[in-house]
């Protein structure tokens, strides 16, 4: 198996570092723009490899796609990261180039990779590989989700006092402010969460994570990349190894939760020909009401990335 991650900065990097060490695939190419950047943090990653005794071999290009020709899945994350005071939409104009580009290049020596985007804004990147590669629904889309209810699960975590492991939970909507999570989906080994927290308690992790990544953001000065990278890296692996994991994913809905033509985060199982089919849950009004607060909010994006040509 062959996976390419482009973009070598901070969250490409660590998925590369994350599928060598978990061994997920035996090549793992890495490809940015800057040059050198991508042959030397695989050169890096390669070098661990005898101290973590893994043998998946990482190997860097800078901009040269031939490198990455026959992959089965590619992972996009070149772009730029937020700064504080920034929101994910403030990038599109520059990552919606970038992530044509990029694409361009993918399909041209990878026709039949699928392919998982990160770059930000996260929906509307999904949207842009679409519109190049021209790809079914279900080879192209964004991670976004699993990141977001792992942030919801380690904020629980630690308020219950538990391991995170045990922590179950479901988010729907995009990638921002108006991300939908769902408490009545959320289990601790199998209990509601909602018999082990008051309201108000789990109301302030909820709304923590929503606005999760510019927490990061005011720390840093840029955004995350360990979860991000970790993320990315699970949803791989799920399709490299056919697991038929089920994740929150960004995925065109085509009627599903009443929404055509919109990419937004919902439960899908994802397996070896990506998104193997979309689960679509029996929202109730008040759910219904934030899914479409949250579909409102992509559509604009859209409408800009459209207008944008
Ligand atoms: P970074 O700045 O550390 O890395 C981005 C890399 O992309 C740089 O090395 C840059 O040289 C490269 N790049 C730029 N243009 C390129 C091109 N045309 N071809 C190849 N490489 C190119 O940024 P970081 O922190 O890794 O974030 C990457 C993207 O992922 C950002 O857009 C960020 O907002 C997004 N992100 C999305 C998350 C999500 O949940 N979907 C979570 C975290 C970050
Ligand atoms: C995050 O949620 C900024 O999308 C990035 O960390």
């Amino acid at each position: 198996m062959k996976v390419t991650v482009v973009g070598a900065g901070n969250v490409g990097a660590t998925c590369a570092d994350v599928l060598a060490y978990r061994e997920v695939a035996n090549e793992i190419v890495l490809v940015d723009i800057k040059e050198g950047l991508a042959e030397g943090k695989s050169l890096d990653i390669w070098q661990k490899a005898p101290i973590d005794l893994y043998d998946s071999r990482t190997i860097g290009a800078t901009n040269d796609y031939s490198k990455s020709a026959n992959s089965d899945v590619v992972v996009i994350t070149s772009g730029l990261p937020r700064k504080p005071g920034m929101s994910r939409d403030d990038l599109i104009g520059t990552n919606a180039g970038i992530v044509k580009s990029v694409t361009e290049n993918i399909i041209k020596y990878s026709p039949r990779a699928i392919i998982i985007v990160v770059s930000n804004p996260l929906d509307v990147m999904t949207y842009q590989a679409h519109l190049t590669s021209k790809l079914p629904r279900t080879k192209v889309f964004g991670m976004a989700g699993i990141l977001d209810t792992a942030r919801y699960r380690a904020f629980l975590a630690e308020a219950l006092n538990v391991s995170p492991k045990d922590i179950q939970a479901m988010l729907l909507g995009g990638h921002g402010d108006t991300m939908v999570p769902l408490p009545r989906y959320t289990t601790v080994a199998g209990i509601p969460v909602t018999e082990l927290i008051d309201k108000d308690k789990l109301n302030a992790i909820l709304e923590r994570t929503k606005v999760g990544g510019g927490e990061l953001v005011k720390l840093m000065g840029t955004s995350a990349w360990y979860a991000p990278g970790s993320a990315a890296a699970q949803m791989v692996e799920a399709i490299v190894k056919d697991q038929r994991r089920v994740f929150p994913v960004c995925i065109r809905l085509d009627g599903e939760y009443g929404i055509k033509d919109c990419y937004l985060g919902v439960p899908v199982i994802l397996g070896k020909n990506g998104i193997e089919r979309v689960i679509e849950l029996d929202l109730n009004s008040e759910e219904r009401a934030l899914m479409e607060s949250s579909r409102k909010a992509v559509r604009e994006v859209m409408d800009v990335l459209e207008n944008l040509g």
